[in-house]
């Protein structure tokens, strides 16, 4: 996009940015709407009721970089600095994985099992990354004590913000470590998103900005879930819960998992919104 900044309105630039992003996103309009409306410092609706308006140059320019951006298949949540997670404002870089809509199916399995449990709770989140899953289930079990552990130390540095943000310092504890490593004691309830899949596999644009370490779950996508099974029946409570986030296709092989870690447990896959497996949860006895 060129020529005179004063001639381009905010339409013409929606116009090009779509054009632009045609190969690289599902979602051109609404990926261009939602960065002009970050450059302007503007709601979304106020952006589209103004469309004759002109560009300042200094915008346009800001607008033209985050486009060729999301271009290059950076994810709109990086550009932007935040992604909502379970209705609350997670702020995110290229430290962490971005928050999906997906994972709302584990924070919903593990409040609805919180329910018909006595507080105080003590729960453990394996593979924190943005803390999204912590804090949400912080914000909503106020009873709660909640360990949230990253290998990752640049992650647990955007949880910390999103834990002070959020206002759940005083129950949620960010560790440092392995997997079930550095929990300090056995827990009610353990929840985990890990890293599930086959990195060559995964969408290009995933694959060059979000973190390897969250997504790599080796040559079978199921060598973390392997490590924390073998390490969850110590780490359990009498009558606590496993719940782990699964890839669509992995429900049967996690299952079985499940089944070699806890004989006696119930078992049970739960689906997404859109139908697929996505939760596998054990009740253990
Ligand atoms: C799929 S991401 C999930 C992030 C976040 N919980 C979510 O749902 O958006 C997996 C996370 O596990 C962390 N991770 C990978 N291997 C780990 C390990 N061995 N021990 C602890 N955390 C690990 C990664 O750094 C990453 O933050």
């Amino acid at each position: 996009m060129t020529g005179s900044a004063l001639r381009v309105t905010l339409a013409d630039a929606i116009v090009w940015a779509v054009e632009t992003l045609r190969d690289a996103s599902e979602t051109p309009r609404l990926d261009a709407e939602v960065l002009l409306a970050h450059t302007l410092g503007w709601s979304r609706a106020r952006v589209l009721s103004r469309l004759e308006e002109p560009f300042t140059d200094e915008s346009l320019h800001q607008f033209r970089t985050l486009i060729l951006r999301r271009a290059a298949r950076e994810p709109v949540a990086y550009l932007v600095g935040r992604k909502e997670f379970y209705g609350l404002e997670f702020v995110v870089d290229r430290r962490v994985l971005v928050p999906r809509p997906e994972t709302e199916t584990l924070v919903d399995a593990a409040l609805e099992w919180a329910k018909h449990r006595p507080a105080p709770l003590v729960i453990a989140d394996i593979g924190t990354g943005s803390g999204c899953i912590a804090v949400a289930l912080a914000v909503h079990l106020p009873q709660a004590h909640i360990y949230a552990i990253d290998l990752s130390r640049d992650a647990l540095a955007v949880a910390r913000q999103n834990v002070i943000r959020h206002h759940v310092d005083a129950s949620v504890t960010l560790l440092n470590g392995d997997l079930l490593a550095p929990l300090p004691q056995p827990v009610d309830l353990l929840v985990s998103n890990p890293p599930y899949t086959v990195l060559n596999e995964v969408d290009p644009g995933v694959r060059m900005h979000e973190p390897h370490l969250a997504l790599d779950g080796g040559s079978d996508g199921l060598a973390v879930y392997r490590r924390l099974f073998a390490a969850a029946p110590s780490a359990l409570r009498p009558g606590g819960a496993l719940m782990l986030e699964i890839g669509a296709t992995q429900a049967r092989a996690v299952v079985d998992l499940a089944r070699q870690a806890f004989p006696e447990a119930v078992i049970r896959v739960r689906q997404d919104l859109a139908g697929r497996d996505r939760v596998v949860i054990c009740f253990s006895d």
